[in-house]
């Protein structure tokens, strides 16, 4: 098992990697817990719970609401818990933004911590003190930094992912390579394969190099004021193209992780191989990397995104792979830029194969 800390404003956080659920009773007080879970979730992992008041969620971004939150502080107050519980949120991202949410604000804030349960809550969205609900369908337009106190990263819960669950996650392992581990590159190009697989030693490395990035961004910019938007590489673009599209956050990611690298060469910051090199490890971890999207609906949701400032938005370039730079632009400049971008009709941005079967799947 390896450990990664987080000094935030907001508290200290330790990532534990390889650390399993039914070790939970090491870091939370069983007997004042009460777990938060998804219907999937608790289907393949209650026997190995505690023994202490559970609270189901459904499944999906669409429950990651303000009326959950409000469900979920009722049932708390229903339960008798006070200041002294401790929220457990035992899921992927949705679970633990809506549980970390909710312990930040339920009686002004209890003590919290996570187990994460797919690749995408491990290396991503339940590090880091990020907690928020989407509002009118714009993602996580309400929230809080607070950091959990533990994230239990459970290796063996990723074997009851569904597949195009397991590879969105890749997509932010790519993105964490890509802004600033040029070794964790080359090993993802090598090892490819063997991680698709879920070989063990592999996602283990991936999980921990990744979290390796992610936390000492965070450690040095917990609120985001700067460094921490390098993490935004491909979502400003992602966001837009999950809201439009519907698929799924990863696969919306990796399709905006190729807008971005586009860009950055387009702007003469990335060479066409290190583009194309990107371009082509998203392929291998069978991401999608060139959508059919309307260019007016993307750019009306990047228009509404939080990270706006008036008609700009800070933009995430590559200077080359594990270089990333912000950069404040005109969202107009934005417009422009995509339908600009090559074998692309002015009113189709990029292209290709892989939508129609992401869309088949759903
Ligand atoms: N998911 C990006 C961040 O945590 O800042």
């Amino acid at each position: 098992m390896r450990a990664i800390d987080i000094q935030g404003d907001t508290g200290d956080s330790t990532i534990l990697v390889g650390e399993v659920l039914e070790s939970l009773g090491k870091y939370a007080p069983l007997e004042k817990t009460a777990v938060i879970t998804d219907t999937n979730v608790r289907r393949h992992y209650q026997k190995d719970f505690p023994s202490c008041e559970v609270i189901e969620i459904g499944a999906g971004e669409v429950i990651k609401n303000l009326d959950s939150v409000g469900k979920i502080c009722q049932r708390l107050m229903d339960m008798g818990a006070d200041r002294s519980s401790f929220i457990v949120g035992i899921g992927g991202g949705v679970v633990s933004d809506i549980a970390g949410f909710v312990a930040s604000i339920y009686l002004r804030g209890v003590r919290f911590g996570f187990v994460s349960t797919t690749l995408l809550s491990q290396v991503d969205a339940s590090v880091g003190g990020k907690n928020g609900v989407n509002l009118g369908g714009y993602k996580n337009m309400i929230g809080v930094f607070n950091q959990p106190e533990f994230v239990i990263c459970d290796m063996n819960l990723l074997k009851t992912l569904p597949e195009r669950e397991l590879l969105s996650g890749f997509a932010e392992i790519v993105k964490h390579a890509a802004i600033g581990d040029p070794r964790l590159f080359s090993y993802l190009e090598e090892n490819y394969e063997k991680a698709i697989n879920l070989d063990p030693q592999v996602i283990e490395k991936l999980v921990s190099d990744s979290l390796n990035i992610k936390s000492s961004i965070v450690n040095r910019d917990e609120k985001e004021k700067g460094e921490r938007r390098k993490l935004n590489f491909g979502h400003t673009f992602g966001h837009a193209i999950e809201k439009t599209t519907g698929i799924s956050h990863g696969e919306a990611v990796s399709a905006g992780m190729v807008i971005a690298s586009e860009l950055s060469k387009k702007t003469g910051y990335l060479s066409p191989k290190e583009a194309r090199k990107i371009e082509s490890l998203l392929k291998k971890l069978k991401l999608p990397v060139r959508l059919q999207i309307d260019p007016e609906n993307v750019l009306a949701a990047i228009r509404k995104d939080k990270k706006r400032i008036g008609s700009a938005i800070n933009f995430v370039f590559l200077k080359g792979i594990s270089h990333a730079v912000v950069e404040e632009v005109s969202i107009n400049a934005l417009d422009e830029a995509i339908r600009d971008l090559p074998d692309c009709p002015r009113d189709q941005v990029t292209v290709l194969t892989d939508i129609s079967e992401v869309k088949n799947e759903s």
